[in-house]
């Protein structure tokens, strides 16, 4: 592998094989989204134990410090709204230029497999892996469900995944589900899992990326589920125990409740 894209990649997946990646991407398409109306407020308190961090370039350049920043993976996918016709209609939103103008260690787009836009988004993708790869940054494919939650399952995000790994794509995330093996197995790059909309217990998150992590997952880009959380730097030294010492999730609901008694 080349020594820049061999650089970024170990910038993002820490020596342990495993990473913490924190989304902050929402606004892209879902505006000002619950707890991050204002996201250098949300990301200040986080940033310390995240390994990278997946942002747009608006709120990179308006809400993070240039000498305080971790290492960014630039979503460069977009052109579509809650409120739009379709979530699936995105196009590539910023240039490869610009990435590297902002010296980020990967770009990340969204892929949209089952749906009317497939066509597009693998286009896309396919795209941005050229471009990437011919200036050593690696491309993370995001496999959306828009509003279709229920696609969260096995089949379809193996599917996915797989796609996504053979059309280049150096980093696939993907969301958890049950039989999680079957989307590591299938898919030859490394896998990390979102979260999805906010669950009602921090022990359901520890619990799926505990079981995540055994089934080959190489570790998380999960937003909500740590900053919507009333205690969300409690939540994220949680799970940075589950994803890079092991713990199990009672440890980490242990390492929650004593971290969230301490004061701010
Ligand atoms: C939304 C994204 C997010 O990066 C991804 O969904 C992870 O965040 P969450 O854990 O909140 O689902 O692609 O644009």
């Amino acid at each position: 592998m080349e020594w820049g894209m061999a650089n970024r990649l170990a910038q993002l997946i820490q020596s342990d094989g495993h990473c913490l990646f924190l989304p902050v991407d929402h606004g892209y398409f879902q505006g000002p989204t619950r707890k991050l109306e204002e996201p250098r407020k949300t990301l200040e308190p986080l940033l310390p134990y995240a390994d990278a961090v997946f942002i747009t370039r608006g709120v990179l350049r308006s809400s993070v410090e240039p000498d305080k920043a971790k290492p960014i993976i630039l979503r460069v996918s977009g052109g579509a709204s809650m409120v739009g016709k379709d979530l699936a209609n995105e196009g590539i939103t910023t240039s490869m230029e610009e990435a590297i103008r902002l010296n980020v260690a990967a770009v990340g787009i969204s892929i949209f497999v089952g749906t009317e836009y497939e066509k597009e988004s693998l286009l896309n993708l396919s795209k941005l892996v050229d471009d990437g790869e011919r200036y050593g940054i690696p491309v993370m494919a995001v496999t959306a469900v828009g509003k279709e939650l229920e696609k969260r399952e096995a089949r379809y995000l193996a599917l996915a995944s797989r796609i996504a790994a053979e059309l280049g794509a150096r980093v696939v995330k993907t969301y958890w589900c049950e039989n999680f093996d079957k989307v590591t197995k299938g898919c030859p790059v490394p896998v990390v899992m979102a979260g999805g909309p906010k669950v009602d217990t921090q022990r359901q998150v520890f619990d799926f990326v505990y079981d995540g992590m055994q089934k080959g997952a190489v570790g998380v880009n999960l937003g909500r589920n740590i900053w919507q959380d009333e205690h969300p730097v409690a939540m994220i030294k949680a799970l940075r125990a589950i994803i890079h010492k092991k713990a199990t999730p009672e440890e980490a609901e242990e390492i929650y409740n004593s971290e969230k008694s301490k004061k701010k």
